[in-house]
């Protein structure tokens, strides 16, 4: 197989997003409690996040648990809160040694205040870090953080009473969460499904779509290059025909 080292810097993503699914099946198959698997993906998440910064992909950014996630067993929702609170302590000061700059995006304030604590903790210790930009999504919905750019452009243009003609792509996509990015270029989804479960859905407009069988805590090294092999083989045309896209490049 071709390693992700042979793919050119120039066919790398500069952004992949990931939706971290099939923990909960990789545990029924070992007849072991679904917490088992999330604490198992763990593992996977920090070989993803390793590989990004070691192809010095720009951004990656992780869906961990999703505004709908809260209507799965109390049990089971406090058992991710939990392993949430104790990856983080346990990962962030060597994520800090790699140069890797944290963020959490979603809605925060549903979260515990040990968690949160943890979240700020990780987020202001990495802030000016330079190396890759890890978005943790947690407690995100791609419609709640449409709904919350809304308000907050709504807010703005009343104070400034500027006009509605002002209201563009660009004006909403300012408030949106990872604006200060480039739109992701690579979705990589686990476990089969082929669905975005309301992760980016604004973001995600023109990314690449890659879903593939293998369980998340079961993603290895070479699942990942096999993604980027497949992401460099795509011809990303926005619209325009494929000739003139190969006329650019000529
Ligand atoms: C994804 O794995 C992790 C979270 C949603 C937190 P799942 O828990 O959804 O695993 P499956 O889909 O049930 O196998
Ligand atoms: C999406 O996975 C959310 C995360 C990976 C955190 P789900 O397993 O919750 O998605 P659905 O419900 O099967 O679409
Ligand atoms: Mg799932």
């Amino acid at each position: 197989m071709i390693k992700a080292a042979d793919i050119s810097e120039q066919t790398l993503p500069r952004h992949i997003v990931v939706v971290m699914d099939g923990n909960g099946r990789w545990a029924n198959k070992r007849l072991l409690p679904r917490a088992a698997g999330h604490k198992a993906g763990v593992n996977a998440t920090r070989s993803i996040v390793e590989n990004c910064a070691s192809h010095k992909i720009e951004a990656l950014t992780i869906f961990a648990f999703s505004s709908e996630n809260w209507n799965r067993p109390q049990a089971e929702v406090k058992s991710l809160m939990s392993l949430f609170v104790s990856t983080i302590t346990a990962e962030v000061k060597k994520l800090h040694k790699k140069n890797v700059c944290v963020k959490f995006i979603g809605d925060k304030t549903r979260f515990s205040d040990k968690l949160q604590n943890s979240i700020n903790t990780s987020e202001l210790l990495t802030e000016n870090n330079t190396g890759l930009q890890l978005n943790i999504a947690a407690n995100y919905g791609g419609r709640w953080d449409i709904m919350q750019a809304s308000r907050k452009l709504y807010c703005d243009l009343q104070k400034t009473n500027a006009d509605i003609d002002s209201i563009d792509e660009d004006a909403l996509d300012k408030y949106l969460s990872l604006s200060h990015l480039a739109a992701p270029d690579l979705f990589i989804r686990t476990g089969g499904e082929q669905r975005i479960s309301n992760f980016l859905i604004w973001q995600l407009a023109y990314t690449e779509l890659y879903f593939v069988d293998t369980l998340w805590p079961d993603f290895s090294d070479d699942d990942f290059s096999e993604a980027l092999q497949w992401y460099a083989g795509r011809q990303r045309r926005f619209g325009k025909t494929g000739q003139q896209i190969a006329e650019q490049g000529a």
